[in-house]
């Protein structure tokens, strides 16, 4: 019997009613997911929060209490009768302590105002090489002090890109530190500009440090998110390094890519687009990183 090209009204109902049953299942599996996610997001979140409030307090109260301490004594230099070196010392470590904390309001007033969406930045022709190279030598320092070495390659054809020079010298800072902080004593870090396919620039900034789990990435590009945090806190921070940095990079047109083994090291990739791109980077424009991985 013919039944025509859409079948007997029979096995039509048959259909419709296994098409309806399809879309419920479906619609039920998407809310599941939907609700799962959520829950996850929100658990990240209460956990962060509290790792935050634990961890904030240290990082204000720290350089506070350096402040009141050393001011107090240096109000007292005469009836202590301290020696010039003396005075000079505490000076210095009030210095410090101070400079320390305008730091961390400041990344916590950066953070809020990227939040809000109000954050602008400058788009300038700049020149990735001298960037690169101003923000690795303000660390030589503190790489000598750490024990770890700083080597560069940079490519000899790397094009001009438009950002914000103070902008990309804060992410290239907030990535490097995070490396010698991360390097145990003896530790290499490598950073490596080259050309981007799109004519863009790709800053490779790897380190033999002690590297998280892949799950971790995501807590330490959340803000105030920072891996084994609830552990011994040999390690200072407020966890906004790394989430400004991504920010940054993403108002550049820009993309961050992370890959990290434990006890390995750890590799970041920031991608800037060329000078004349109207879009983004595009995730394939970033190369493999391969030393982590491989
Ligand atoms: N190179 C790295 N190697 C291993 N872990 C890292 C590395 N970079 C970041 N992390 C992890 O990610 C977390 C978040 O990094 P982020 O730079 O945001 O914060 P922080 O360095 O702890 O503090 P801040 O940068 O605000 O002073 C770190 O606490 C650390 O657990
Ligand atoms: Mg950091």
């Amino acid at each position: 019997m013919y039944t025509g090209a859409f079948g007997t009204s029979k096995s039509n109902s048959l259909m419709n009613e296994y098409a309806s049953l399809l879309g419920d299942a479906v619609l039920r599996h998407r809310a599941r997911v939907a609700e799962q996610s959520a829950r996850i997001e929100a658990e990240l979140a209460s956990k962060v929060k509290s790792e935050f409030i634990a961890n904030m307090s240290h990082e204000l109260r720290t350089p506070l209490n350096t402040v009141i301490g050393f001011s107090k004594l240096l109000a007292e230099h005469q009836r202590r009768n301290l020696p010039d070196a003396e005075i000079v010392e505490y000076a210095v470590l009030i210095n410090d302590a101070a400079g320390h904390l305008l730091s961390v309001i400041n990344d916590i007033l950066d953070i809020s105002k990227i939040q809000s969406g109000k954050y602008t930045i400058d788009s300038r022709e700049v020149s990735i090489e001298e960037i690169l190279i101003a923000s690795i030598n303000s660390f030589r320092l503190i790489a000598k002090e750490a024990d770890v070495t700083i080597g560069k390659t940079i490519a000899y054809d790397l094009p001009v890109v438009r950002g914000d020079a103070v902008k990309l010298r804060q992410i290239f800072t907030n990535v490097l530190s995070n490396a010698i902080k991360f390097t145990p004593r003896g530790g290499a870090i490598d950073v490596e500009a080259l050309r981007a396919h799109d004519g863009g620039v790709t800053v490779l900034i790897r380190d033999s440090g002690v590297g998280m789990n892949p799950e971790d990435i995501s807590v330490a590009l959340t803000p105030f998110g920072q891996v084994d945090a609830g552990k011994a806190r040999w390690r200072e921070g407020t966890g906004l390094g790394l989430p400004i940095a991504k920010a940054l990079i993403e108002l550049h047109g820009g993309l961050i890519e992370i890959r990290s083994r434990k006890d390995v090291g750890t590799e970041v990739a920031i991608a800037l687009p060329s000078r004349n791109s109207v879009s983004p980077v595009d995730h394939h424009d970033l190369p493999d990183l391969r030393s982590i991985n491989s």
